[in-house]
């Protein structure tokens, strides 16, 4: 029998993946009861995550989350269009829609699946004839699951450099005949950076490409009522038909939705097969999301003025400790090492120091561009600030020269 062996293939590219020292593995990371983190028996404070308001904890959040759950129990039994779709969805959609001021949200279990969901959908023709043929237009930065969206399409992918409106335009220009959407990223999730969203949002319009912006990191804390990104830059719902948004992030809970009109959150419904063939996220967790939403859009206790505060404070230390901050003015504010092993080593020496910073290694991020990613958020203190710089600061790597 000459069949190639999948399981040989496999166990090679993971060997592969070894020898090139890029294996990575879950750690257990348990929650102390005042929410930091207890990995391998030390209690280390995050400085990765993505809790960006510091909501994921809150009280109004697990009250709302255990009340739905003694009454819808936990789990829906089954997807939004066979009997999962709660008044808690259906209710949280409308108000996910009118935060973002779109028509329609539609949810989904996932960032990802939502990505992958609304792409198959408004790329792939909903099967008719004509699948294919379509083009999407992607920064080279953009979220994985965004490039895995137009492939699951099948369209036509065209990727230009990291936030160069004109070499956006030039790949639309390559295809002028074929049906086209630019997805972007409205935060870059491994760089911290806003895309250029208006300059974006003029160019589809003039070559009538639909924009369709992944505001993962970008929701909750830009914007007036943390709208987002794209209300910061003062694009509305014409200029930007397509939103997509993830819940798991600065909403501190999980999931993520689609937001755009009428036409196209139906096409959505009707298409997107990650949306269809799943079972609808627990009605307990929607509860919960509608109270973070109200507590985002209110913002009474101030948090987005504390993270603003706490990227500053971090922003002007990293400054004068010469440290390779890249350009963010967001929560995200990674540290550019370079190589995979200079990352890991720094990661390490953080962790001795009492930090949990993950290193981001390739494929996530391209060769030679390893780094420490840095997430701030509203619940950390001035003082924990204050201590990573210096931690930072001692660093061999990133502080001096040596792993730049
Ligand atoms: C830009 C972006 N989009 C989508 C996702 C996926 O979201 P989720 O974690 O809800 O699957 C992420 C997650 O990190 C992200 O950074």
């Amino acid at each position: 029998m000459s069949r190639p062996d999948l399981r040989a293939r496999v166990e090679a590219a993971r060997a592969q993946r070894e020898r090139d020292g890029l294996l990575r593995r879950p750690r257990t990371c348990e929650v102390t009861p005042d929410g930091q983190r207890l990995v391998d028996g030390r209690t280390l404070v995050d400085f990765c995550g993505n809790d960006y308001l510091g909501l994921a904890r809150h009280p109004d959040l697990m009250a709302a989350l255990s009340r739905a759950a003694a009454v819808e129990g936990v789990g829906t039994g089954a997807a939004h269009l066979v009997s999962g779709h709660r008044g808690e969805h259906a209710a949280l959609e409308e108000e996910l829609a009118d935060w973002t001021g779109r028509e329609r949200a539609v949810l989904f279990s996932t960032g990802v699946m939502a990505n992958l969901g609304a792409l198959q959908a408004l790329l792939g023709a909903g099967g008719l004839p004509g699948r294919g043929d379509a083009l999407c237009v992607q920064d080279r930065l953009n979220h994985a699951s965004l490039i895995d969206g137009a492939q699951l399409a099948g369209a036509e992918l065209r990727r230009y450099p990291h936030a160069d409106a004109e070499a956006a335009a030039r790949q639309l220009d390559a295809r002028p005949d074929h049906p086209a959407l630019l997805a972007t990223d409205g935060v870059f999730s491994m760089d911290g950076d806003v895309a250029p969203l208006a300059a974006l949002a003029t160019l589809c319009r003039k070559r009538h490409a639909l924009f369709y912006v992944d505001d993962a990191h970008g929701l909750g804390v830009l914007g007036t009522q943390g709208a987002g990104s794209v209300a910061a830059a003062g694009l509305d719902a014409t200029q930007v038909p397509v939103l997509m948004g993830t819940l798991g992030k600065a909403l501190g809970t999980a999931g993520a939705f689609v937001a755009g009109d009428a036409a196209l959150t139906e096409a959505i419904v009707q298409f997107a097969r990650p949306y269809i063939y799943t079972t609808a996220m627990p009605a307990a967790l929607a509860a919960a999301t509608r109270a973070s939403l109200r507590l985002v859009r209110a913002d009474a206790d101030g948090r987005r003025e504390q993270l603003a505060a706490n990227i500053a404070r971090f922003r002007l230390g990293a400054g004068q400790l010469g440290l390779p901050v890249m350009p963010s003015s967001t929560a995200i504010q990674p540290l550019l090492i370079g190589p995979a092993e200079g990352a890991l080593s720094a990661s390490r020496a953080l962790e001795a120091a009492g930090f949990l910073v993950v290193a981001i290694r390739p494929p996530t991020v391209p060769q030679g561009a390893a780094r420490l990613r840095i997430t701030l958020s509203a619940a950390h203190t001035p003082d924990q600030i204050d201590a990573l710089l210096d931690a930072l600061g001692r660093l061999p790597g990133p502080a001096g020269t040596a792993a730049v």
